[in-house]
C-alpha cells in the first residue's frame, strides 16, 4: 500500500517499543504494511528473456525482501502497457516499474505515475524525455562494443578479408537499440578505415524476428549475396539471418553476432551458425532494480549510482548499470555455471553432442 515513509517509521516505532502483541488489531488481508512495486514488462516476442528470466528474478528479488510485487505484461500492446499503468496505480503501488514498448507510451505512464506520488524506475531501457526518477541496466554502449569486438574476432579468425558487413538493429523506438549501434558501429568504424566495408543495414520494428527474416533477405537480395558478416543486435534477430544464410547454405559460414544468450543462441552457437552472444546476467539487473524500489519504499536516498544521459530531456538520469559478457563457443559453459540456463534447457537431443565437446554436462 502506498504509505511510503510514514508505514516504515510506525512498524520501526511499534517493534521497537516491543509492541508487537497478539493483541494488536489485525489489519485485513491485503491492506498489510508491505511496500508495493508494480512492473510492467514488454512483450513475450522481442526475446524471452522478459518472462523466462526477469520475471523470475524480480519475483525472487522482492520474495526475498518481503516486497509485495505485481508483475504484468503488456503482450507488445502499448494500450494495453497504458491500462496496465492505470491498474497497478489504483492498486496502490508504491513504485511503478516499466520497460518501454516506446518512449511516448512509457512517457506517458510515468507521468500517470508521478500524478498519483508514485516513485518510477525505468527498468533496462531508457525511456526518453519520460523523466523517470532513476534508472536499471547494463552498460548498453558497451553491450554494442562486446558485439562489434565479438564480430570483429570471429571474422579475424576466419581469414576473411576485407569483409563486407551488414547491420540488422533492434528497435527503432527501442533507446537501447541505440545505444547497441553507438557501441558496434563505433568499433567497426576502425575496420571500415582499413578496407572492411560497411554494405547496409535495417532495423528490426519491435524486434519482429518474422521482419528481420524479411528485412534481412531484402539487404542479402539486393546485394546479392554479398555479405560476410552479420551484426545482429540480439539473438532473435541472429536466429532470422541464420535462417536466410542457412536457405542459401551460408550458416556457419558467415559469422552472425546476438546478444541475451537466449538459449536458442547458445544452441546457435554450440552448433557454429552464431559466432558470438552477450551475455547479461539478468539475476543482478533484477535484484539492483529491486534493491533500489525497496530504497525508495522506505524513503531512502540510493547511493553509489552513475548517470545515463537522457539526449531528449537533456538530463541526466541516476542510474545503476551492470556488466555484460561476451561469449563465443569456448565460454558459453559460464552461463549454464551461473545458473541463467540449465544443462537440461541446453543440451536436448540435437545438442547433447555439442554440449559435450563444450564441456558442459
Ligand atoms: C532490449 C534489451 C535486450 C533485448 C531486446 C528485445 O531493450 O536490452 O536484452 O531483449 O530489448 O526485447
Amino acid at each position: 500500500m502506498r504509505k511510503g515513509v510514514i508505514t516504515f517509521a510506525a512498524v520501526g516505532l511499534v517493534a521497537s517499543l516491543g509492541l508487537v502483541a497478539c493483541s494488536q488489531p489485525q489489519e485485513p488481508e491485503g491492506t498489510d504494511d508491505k511496500p508495493k512495486v508494480g512492473v510492467i514488462l514488454p512483450d513475450q516476442a522481442s526475446a524471452v528473456r522478459w518472462e523466462t528470466a526477469d520475471r523470475r528474478y524480480l519475483k525472487e528479488a522482492f520474495d526475498a525482501a518481503g516486497i509485495e510485487a505485481e508483475i504484468v505484461n503488456a503482450q507488445g500492446s502499448t494500450e494495453n502497457f497504458l491500462t496496465l499503468a492505470d491498474q497497478l496505480i489504483t492498486s496502490g503501488v508504491d513504485i511503478l516499474m516499466i520497460v518501454n514498448l516506446d518512449s511516448g507510451s512509457g512517457a506517458a505512464a510515468l507521468q500517470k505515475a508521478r500524478n498519483a506520488g508514485v516513485k518510477t524506475i525505468d527498468y533496462d531501457r531508457l525511456t526518453l524525455n519520460g523523466g523517470a526518477d532513476y534508472y536499471v541496466s547494463f552498460d548498453n554502449v558497451e553491450v554494442g562494443r562486446l558485439q562489434g569486438r565479438g564480430l570483429i574476432k570471429c571474422l579475424e579468425d576466419m581469414g576473411v578479408q576485407n569483409p563486407r558487413i551488414v547491420y540488422l538493429n533492434g528497435s527503432p523506438t527501442d533507446n537501447n537499440a541505440t545505444l547497441f549501434r553507438e557501441g558496434y558501429d563505433t568499433v567497426l568504424q576502425d575496420k571500415y578505415k582499413e578496407g572492411w566495408v560497411f554494405v547496409d543495414e535495417r532495423s528490426v520494428p519491435d524486434w519482429d524476428g518474422t521482419q528481420a527474416v524479411t528485412l534481412f533477405e531484402q539487404m542479402y537480395t539486393a546485394h546479392g549475396g554479398g555479405i560476410d558478416g552479420v551484426l545482429a543486435a540480439n539473438d532473435t534477430l541472429g536466429n532470422s539471418a541464420i535462417t536466410v544464410l542457412r536457405n542459401n547454405g551460408l550458416n556457419g559460414k558467415v559469422p552472425v553476432t546476438g546478444q541475451d544468450a537466449s538459449t536458442a543462441g547458445l544452441q546457435n552457437i554450440l552448433a557454429g551458425d552464431q559466432c558470438m552472444t552477450v551475455y547479461k546476467a539478468i539475476k543482478k539487473e533484477a535484484y539492483a532494480a529491486a534493491e533500489l524500489a525497496i530504497a525508495l519504499a522506505k524513503g531512502e536516498t540510493p547511493a553509489n549510482l552513475t548517470t545515463v544521459h537522457d539526449p531528449e530531456a537533456n538530463r541526466d538520469v541516476p542510474s545503476r548499470l551492470e556488466k555484460p559478457v561476451a561469449i563465443f563457443k569456448d565460454n558459453v559453459k559460464d552461463v549454464v555455471d551461473d545458473g541463467f540456463v540449465t544443462v537440461a534447457e541446453l543440451c536436448t537431443a540435437d545438442f547433447a553432442a555439442l554440449c559435450e565437446e563444450a564441456g558442459i554436462s
